[in-house]
């Protein structure tokens, strides 16, 4: 039996963080999720959700846009939980406008919270993982980052640039034993992608070979799989979840 690792979700409390912290929970691991703490009625459905973990699942408020904020977020999971093993970067928003329409304000939230984040948090946890040989780290991407979408050009570029960043960072640290992937989904049955308008989200569920939207369990199995102990030889990598949405070679 290996040992257990304590695993960072950012975004924790959201429509896919919530299942990636459910899946890394039932596989053994310590979560902490780690999101907003703005919306109290949300990390109460988020621990009530959750209460089959009772002490297995920890959360922390944590603003993933503001670096200051997560070197204090990263003592403190430091002294209240131990040494980070696996950080999935989850936090993400949408700011949808075509880019005629797009203030400099929806460029620049979207770059700070999907993509400075990315820099911000890592950063904190990069040196631990090193040290120990040990890392595990998993950027939640979109196919959307692979294809560009009407109406996202910030997010399409945050999210390419995040599998950018993985793809530098995944040879940097591999000889240390830490492999950093991206997992790259499609349009999952989550709120984000419930606020698309629904003649829009029909147009594109009707493109979808598999059929219907994503479960968010379905990107957090991948999730698991890339953060396991065996998972060593995958590095650099972009693993697309998206029911046949975009394929590619
Ligand atoms: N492709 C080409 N042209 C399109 C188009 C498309 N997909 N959609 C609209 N247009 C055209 C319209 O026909 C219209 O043309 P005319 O000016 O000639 O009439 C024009 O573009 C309308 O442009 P507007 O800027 O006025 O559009 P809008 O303001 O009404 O709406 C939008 C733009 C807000 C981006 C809206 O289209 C939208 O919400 N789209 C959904 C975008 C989306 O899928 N977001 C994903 C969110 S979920 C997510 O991001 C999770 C994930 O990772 C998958």
């Amino acid at each position: 039996m290996g040992m257990e690792r304590l695993a960072v979700v950012t975004g924790g409390i959201g429509g896919l963080g919530t299942e990636i912290c459910r899946k890394l929970a039932a596989s053994g691991r310590r979560v902490v999720a780690a999101d907003l703490d703005s919306h109290p009625e949300r990390i109460e459905a988020f621990r009530s959700s959750l209460s089959e973990f009772n002490g297995k699942v920890a959360f922390e408020a944590l603003n993933v846009a503001d670096f200051e904020h997560c070197a204090e977020f990263a003592a403190r999971v430091s002294d209240r939980h131990g040494p980070v093993d696996i950080l999935v970067n989850a936090a993400g928003i949408t700011r949808d406008a075509s880019f005629r329409k797009m203030g400099s304000q929806q460029w620049m939230d979207v770059m700070r919270v999907n993509l400075d984040s990315v820099f911000n948090i890592t950063r904190q946890f990069i040196d631990g993982m090193c040290e120990r040989g040990f890392g595990r780290i998993v950027n939640i991407s979109s196919v959307n980052g692979q294809t560009g979408q009407f109406g996202q050009t910030n997010y399409s570029a945050a999210k390419a640039g995040m599998h950018g960043f993985t793809m530098a960072l995944a040879r940097e640290v591999a000889r240390k034993g830490v492999t950093v992937n991206s997992v790259s989904p499609g349009y999952c049955r989550t709120h984000m992608v419930m606020q698309v308008p629904e003649q829009v989200r029909n147009e594109i569920v009707s493109k979808i070979p598999v059929g219907r939207l994503g479960e968010p369990h379905e990107i957090a199995r991948v999730v698991e799989f890339l953060s396991a102990e065996d998972a060593g030889y995958i590095t650099g990598a972009n693993v697309p979840v998206n029911g046949g949405y975009f394929m590619t070679s």
